[in-house]
């Protein structure tokens, strides 16, 4: 669409197909990362069973687990992390038997026997941080830190889903560190786009997770991230709308000046904003769809910020759950303690059939180490 939108004329915030494809296949990610000299995790990509079993007991043998996911995109269920080379061989071959039902445009690269469809990664481990920025190509703007938590239970626990709540600021990790982080991350993979011919534009994310050796990149997004923009959006003190716009006309250096934002960061308000997902019941797996949801308009009415994701509305006015993720229900408050506490008892007045959330998000308040910032290495 993007594409399309700018050979008609159309100043256009959101990449070419060619740049998304930094979201859309993870082997031109590793590919980009290594090329711009970003760390990420040592992986390899497979288009055969054998050669992927192979380098996952490899990766295994050092005990330290490995994570199997699908080279295309998979609508957050494409990353299956592995404790042993037992987990990882029953993931490489479900993902290949899947593969071998899509037809071939799932995959992105052709690579000597075909295909690839499956990237096998070093697990490594540390607390995550997503960092998303605006890009005119070359420049970029961040929103603050925030978190993810992608696991479906409590303490992270349970299957990976498309996240089940998110928090900004984070306790471990200063918004002012973005800096550090755009530097290491952001700006040379922006670099490397261009440099073969696709420059991005649009939002680009940054999943990294800081290991003891260092800040790693997990993944590269195309877009804004869900949960994380639920939360981004309401610590924003200046109108991002024109900021899209800069973008799009590739000013967004200039832009930003004369908007009076010094630095790479854009202003936010004091305080925090915290949000947690309701899912539906059966979810990830098989959500069930249906179920009448109650307490919507009390928790707008009391200053909680709901967004919804899966529902859809009954002539009458009833909403009802149409979707895996229903709602993400967002609290406000001076620090991360106010505005989880606020985002919980939303979230505990809003109510259907079998809803499952997490009690945890962004708990605990206090992370005593060094700061994701601190370990960034190129
Ligand atoms: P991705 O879609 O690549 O971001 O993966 C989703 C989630 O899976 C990440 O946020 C991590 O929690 C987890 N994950 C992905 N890659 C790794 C890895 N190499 N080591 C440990 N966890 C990972
Ligand atoms: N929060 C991760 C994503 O949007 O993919």
């Amino acid at each position: 669409v993007a594409d399309d939108l700018r050979r008609a004329g159309f100043a256009v915030f959101g990449p070419s197909r060619a740049a998304a494809r930094i979201e859309s296949s993870k082997a031109f990610c590793h590919d980009v990362a290594a090329a711009a000299g970003v760390r990420m995790a040592r992986a390899g990509a497979f288009s055969d069973e054998a050669t992927a079993v192979d380098f996952a007991r490899e990766l295994a043998a050092t005990g330290e687990g490995v994570v199997i996911k699908a080279d295309g995109l998979a609508a957050g269920k494409g990353v299956t992390v592995c404790d042993d080379a037992g987990a990882a061989e029953v993931a490489i071959r479900a993902l290949l038997a899947e593969a071998s039902n899509l037809p071939a445009a799932g995959s992105s690269r052709e690579v000597e026997g075909g295909a690839i469809f499956v990237i096998v990664e070093e697990r490594l481990y540390g607390p995550e941080a997503s960092l998303i920025a605006l890009a005119d190509g070359r420049d970029v703007l961040a929103l603050p830190p925030a978190r993810d938590y992608k696991r479906l239970l409590d303490g992270d626990r349970g299957p990976n889903t498309g996240g089940m709540g998110a928090c900004s600021p984070l306790p471990d990790l200063a918004d002012e560190e973005a800096e550090a982080l755009l530097d290491a991350f952001h700006r040379p993979i922006l670099a490397e786009l261009a440099r073969r011919g696709s420059p991005f534009i649009g939002a680009l994310y940054a999943g990294l997770i800081r290991t003891d050796d260092g800040t790693v990149l997990l993944e590269c997004n195309a877009r804004f991230g869900d949960p994380e923009t639920q939360v981004l959006m309401p610590r924003l003190a200046s109108p991002l709308g024109p900021m899209l716009l800069a973008a799009a006309r590739r000013s967004l250096r200039s832009e930003a000046w004369n908007a009076g934002i010094r630095g790479s960061l854009l202003p936010t308000f004091p305080g925090a904003a915290v949000g947690v997902v309701l899912a539906a019941a059966g979810y990830p797996e098989s959500p069930r769809r249906g179920d009448a949801i109650s307490g919507l308009v009390d928790v707008t009415r009391e200053g909680g910020l709901v967004f919804h994701a899966g529902t859809r509305r009954d002539a009458d006015g009833t909403f009802r759950t149409d979707g895996g993720r229903v709602l993400t229900v967002v609290g406000r408050g001076a620090d991360l303690e106010t505005a989880a506490n606020r985002a919980d008892a939303a979230a505990d007045r809003l109510a259907f059939n079998g809803v499952q959330r997490r009690h945890d998000i962004a708990r605990p308040f206090v992370h005593v180490g060094q700061g994701l910032a601190a370990g960034a290495s190129r």
